[in-house]
């Protein structure tokens, strides 16, 4: 099943009610909201006030990506906060593992991440034990990049490995430059949800945006 997740991040953030009533009335599934801490990425976004702020404001399905240094000090304040799902990072952790049964132990989904330059078998440990795999598009940091193809020769790996060990309820997400002109080679490769930033929030049609996204995975499920 495919879901579109716009990144909060390109919102206005002056007005930060209106536009995520604007990309949930346009259909979005999730809403993905890219936290950072200067360290782990050279850019600081927001943290848990912000997230338990709109979580009054928002019933879409809160997919927090934490491109934090050692998240595990954290999680629990995302938890709190209302993350219906939490992504750490592969390089930003010494124990991922540990910090993925500390999630589930509280019943949210778990996913996790790998940049650009980290390959794809790292994660393939740990496919049984998470809910999602998130595949960056782009070097984490800032919306508004152009996706990297070779990235999705990655999801195409992950995709394949999971099959091949049963496990064909696995999301597997791709993050940075994603629009409705190249969703389709996101899909084919096996992704099945689709971060958008920039495509659908500076869209002057987000429902048209968004609805070209769906008919291009539609159109273009994973080819093997
Ligand atoms: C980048 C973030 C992305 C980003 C996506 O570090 O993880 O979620 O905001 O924005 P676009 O779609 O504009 O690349
Ligand atoms: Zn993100």
């Amino acid at each position: 099943m495919l879901f579109i997740a716009p990144s909060l991040l390109s919102a206005d953030f002056s007005k930060l009610d209106a536009d995520i009533a604007k990309v949930t009335d346009a259909g979005a599934d999730y809403l993905h909201l890219d936290v950072m801490d200067g360290m782990f990425v050279p850019n600081i976004s927001f943290g848990p006030c912000v997230i338990s702020s709109i979580r009054r404001v928002s019933s879409l399905i809160f997919d927090v990506h934490l491109m934090i240094k050692d998240p595990e000090r954290y999680v629990d304040s995302f938890i709190h906060a209302g993350a219906d799902i939490i992504t750490i990072h592969y390089e930003s952790c010494s124990d991922p593992l540990s910090v993925i049964k500390h999630v589930k132990e509280q019943e949210v989904r778990v996913a996790i991440a790998i940049s650009p330059k980290t390959p794809a078998d790292v994660v393939f440990p740990f496919l049984s034990y998470v809910d999602m795999v998130l595949v960056m598009t782009v070097e984490p940091g800032f919306g508004g990049q152009a996706m990297i193809p070779e990235t999705l020769d990655k999801v195409r790996i992950i995709r394949r490995q999971a099959n091949s060990l049963g496990l064909t309820d696995l999301d597997i997400e791709v993050d940075g430059g994603i629009t409705e002109d190249n969703a389709h080679l996101a899909t084919s490769a096996g992704a099945n949800v689709l971060v958008a930033g920039s495509a659908i929030f500076k869209s002057k049609k987000p429902r048209a945006t968004i609805t070209a996204m769906r008919t291009a995975a539609r159109d273009n499920p994973f080819a093997g």
